[in-house]
């Protein structure tokens, strides 16, 4: 019956769970591998040790229950030297493994193995969204972490107002996000494809919309896009999209910096190549004319709390600026 009861606790675990795309039930690289094999290793032994505890405690309860009409009490036992001994060894046995494992897990994931060639990433926190700088690649960019397969990824972590936690759940994490700390994370990718992550630690209005992705990339591919991001477009494609650079260093550079261009403001995201982002809005949007245009009209309307103010554009400078920002490759 045990088997029985692990193969259907196991049944629903992996039905309910494993096609979630932010399951830490289905590891997508080493770290979140061995988290993995900690988190069933830890159910099963505390399952065991439940199953065992329920069976003696019934075993108890019907094996010495009143039975008939004897009068009188039964027998008084005072204490069992062998059985207490008995059962506080078994006891510190069963707890040893429980106690080792996550030690030796915690020294194996403190840092990424010696003699692989480390991809550096500076993650900030801010409300509501990500920075990621590549300090060795001389990129930044946002809520989109571009990665490639197969190589470690040392995050070193901290927040520029309060506390937020990165969280990519199939690569392993977690880490909180501290203001005046650097705290250290690595993650590792198997598989090109994108891993979505969220900040796990209670920031404020829009903490539910503070996503991000992780895009791992084959070598080639990673590759491509470090070039494309360190020869950024800067110039406006069209006449509408130059109406639109101009409004933008009039009204949105004092926050956002486009790599190239004047615009060197730091309070938003660094909009360099914003246009081939997947999403908008810290995840919340798909990067589509649309959803743009919508996010441009009021901020806060579509992200709650949004330190981005309505800016009342009007809908010929909302057009503008997204032929100018959507053309950011
Ligand atoms: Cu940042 Cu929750």
């Amino acid at each position: 019956p045990r088997r029985l009861l692990a193969a259907l606790v196991g049944a629903l675990l992996v039905a309910g769970c494993a096609r979630a795309p932010q399951s830490i039930l289905d590891p997508a690289g080493p770290v979140a591998r061995a988290q993995y094999r900690l988190f069933t290793f830890d159910v099963a032994m505390v399952t065991g040790i439940g199953v065992v505890m329920a069976f003696l405690i019934l075993y108890a309860v019907f094996r010495f229950r009143r039975r008939g009409s004897a009068g009188g009490l039964p027998p008084q036992v005072d204490g069992n030297r062998r059985l207490e001994i008995g059962w506080t060894l078994a006891a510190v046995l069963v707890l040893i493994p429980l106690a080792v494992e996550p030690i030796k897990d915690e020294f194996a994931l403190a840092a990424p193995p010696p003699g692989q060639d480390v991809l550096q990433v500076r993650v900030v926190g801010h409300q509501w969204w990500w920075e990621f700088e590549y300090p060795d690649l001389g990129i930044v960019t946002a809520n989109e972490l571009h990665i490639p397969t197969g190589q470690p990824v040392q995050l070193t972590i901290t927040s520029a107002d309060v506390l937020h936690s990165f969280w990519v759940p199939r690569l392993g994490g977690k880490m909180d996000a501290v203001p005046g700390r650097q705290n250290k994370l690595w993650l590792q990718a198997d598989e090109p494809g994108t891993y979505l992550g969220q900040c796990a630690e209670l920031c404020g209005t829009s903490h539910a919309n503070m996503r991000l992705r992780v895009i791992a990339q084959t070598a080639a591919e990673f590759e491509a896009w470090v070039r494309t991001r360190q020869n950024p477009v800067t110039q406006p494609q069209s006449d509408l999209a130059a109406r639109g650079q101009a409004k933008f260093q009039q009204t949105c550079a004092a926050c956002h910096t486009v790599d190239g261009t004047p615009a060197k403001g730091k309070v938003g995201p660094n909009l360099t190549g914003v246009g081939s982002r997947t999403t908008i809005a810290a995840g919340m949007l798909q990067n589509t004319d649309e959803n743009l245009a919508r996010w441009l009209q009021n901020p806060p309307a579509v992200k709650p709390g949004a330190l981005m103010p309505n800016l009342n554009l009007k809908k010929e400078e909302i057009e503008a600026l997204v032929a100018y920002l959507r053309g950011l490759k």
